[in-house]
């Protein structure tokens, strides 16, 4: 099939925090995602200032890079068909009061900030993600 896709996903702080990285892999790995590559790191705040910058204008962009920036996070490439969407799909709604029954963010989400993973939003901004973090 031709639409292999890769994206990006980070296991964010308050999951971390609370050792649900495996669980978290476990989930994407039933659901058919090859881990490509990963890595746990800890960004300074500029690194999350940058990362969301799509979102620089939006009220809860400081917050939102402070708490990035907060402690360690497991940042990821999944692989399957339709990753992208997959993913989007497997993580749930923003906010994990919205998020349905077996996605992450119903399992392991806590706030709307506090929502446990990330995940690229669109093809051309999986790219992006991926080159922020992995290109070297
Ligand atoms: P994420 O998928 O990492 O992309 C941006 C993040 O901003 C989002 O998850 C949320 O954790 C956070 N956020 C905080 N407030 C809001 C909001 N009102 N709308 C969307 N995202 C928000």
């Amino acid at each position: 099939m031709s639409n292999l896709e890769q994206t990006l996903s980070i296991i964010k702080p308050d999951a971390v925090e609370r050792n649900l990285e495996n669980e978290i892999k476990e989930m994407f790995k039933n659901k058919g995602f090859s881990i490509l590559k990963e890595k746990k790191i800890k960004i300074e705040k500029s690194e999350a200032e940058k990362f969301y910058k799509v979102h620089e204008t939006k009220p809860f962009y400081n917050d939102l890079c402070t708490y990035l920036s907060s402690g360690p996070i497991l940042v990821m490439v999944i692989e399957k068909h339709n990753a992208v969407l997959g993913n989007r799909e497997l993580m749930g709604a923003t906010n994990p009061e919205d998020a349905e029954e077996g996605t992450i963010r119903k399992k392991y989400g806590i706030s709307i900030d506090k929502n446990s993973v990330h995940g690229s939003d669109s093809i051309e901004n999986a790219k992006i993600e991926i080159d922020f973090f992995f290109k070297d």
